[in-house]
């Protein structure tokens, strides 16, 4: 297998951790560059997963390197072709991710600039919550343009979707396509129109009360999680989406695919970044892939476009 370039994750949690592993396991990359600001962490997961490899079977080579808030270490990150940005706290049981964007707010600020200076040409794909605010913020901070910026969601608020459909219809979820847009957080656009199970309507499939009974789930899909766990929030289902995103754009497949992207003047929304379908390719977004809405789905997301826009606006002071 042809095996070439790096990416690099920042934030060695389980959410960057269950990433690097998963981008490791892909066997795409000659290296996974893993750091955190907690001394030894990524160095210790990276020697882990590096002994997995014989089992495995993949030659990807995964480094851990901790990083200092000034900026030592990310000398490791140097000619990343993507780099994933997962630092940040998770939420705690009870909190809505909006709580906690003052402090990730300085923390992915200060990943961002970090990565602007250590590796200039990444697409960068952020996942740290607030979501949409987060990405916003770290276009600001790199200065990138905003096709090589870009937020994970819709692929996990898609797949929650899809699995919850597919345990209550007692489908294959490979049966199922199902999609979200808008923000990662309350005003979250599941579509109903787009959905199907092996071709046919969802909603010729399940009565509106309980398609709707799925999409209040879908919408509280983290929070779920939260509750459960009560430390920490979700990782599998998250860096599967994340991986996915970062194997789209390393092997610039054209794939259109739900996420974080910054509109100008698609379904008549500009100047913010939502959740969309869109094209990635190895410069990131290669454009938003409007899709048919009904006149509802539309107004749901020049909603949600206008709650987040005016949270994207406060992030310039953070
Ligand atoms: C979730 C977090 C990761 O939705 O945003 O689980």
């Amino acid at each position: 297998m042809a095996r070439s370039g790096t990416v690099a994750v920042i934030g060695a949690g389980f959410y960057g951790s269950t990433t690097a592993q998963r981008l490791a396991e892909y066997d795409l990359f000659d290296t996974v560059v893993l750091t955190d600001i907690i001394e030894g962490r990524p160095e210790g997961l990276a020697l882990d997963m590096n002994q997995s490899r014989p089992v495995e079977g993949f030659e990807t080579r995964v480094v851990g390197q901790t990083t200092g808030r000034d900026g030592s270490g990310y000398a490791a990150i140097a000619g990343s072709e993507i780099v994933v940005i997962t630092a940040g706290l998770p939420r705690k049981p009870g909190m809505s991710r909006m709580d906690l964007l003052e402090v990730n707010g300085r923390i992915v600020r200060q990943v961002a600039e970090n990565v602007a200076e250590y590796a200039p040409d990444a697409v960068v794909i952020v996942v740290s919550n607030p979501l949409d605010e987060m990405t916003a913020l770290t276009q600001l901070a790199t200065g990138f343009p905003r096709h090589r910026v870009m937020g994970q969601a819709g692929m996990l608020d898609t797949a929650r979707f899809t699995n919850f459909v597919a345990e209550e219809l007692a489908v294959p979820v490979s049966s199922v396509r199902t999609l979200t847009l808008g923000s990662h957080g309350d005003t979250m656009v599941p579509v109903p129109s787009a959905c199907t199970v092996d071709g046919a309507p969802l909603t010729d499939l399940l009565p509106a009360g309980k398609i709707e009974e799925l999409i209040t789930r879908t919408r509280n899909g983290g929070a779920e999680v939260v509750a459960l766990l009560k430390t920490g929030s979700a990782y599998y289902a998250p860096s599967a989406a994340a991986a996915r995103m970062v194997r789209a754009v390393h092997q610039d497949s054209g794939a259109v695919l739900p996420v974080c992207a910054w509109l100008e003047g698609e379904y008549g929304i500009s100047n913010v970044y939502l959740g969309v379908t869109a094209e990635l390719g190895r410069s990131g977004v290669n454009r938003v892939a409007e899709i048919p809405l009904t006149a509802g789905e539309l107004a749901q997301l020049r909603q949600a476009a206008q709650a987040v826009a005016a949270k994207q606006a406060d992030v310039r002071n953070l």
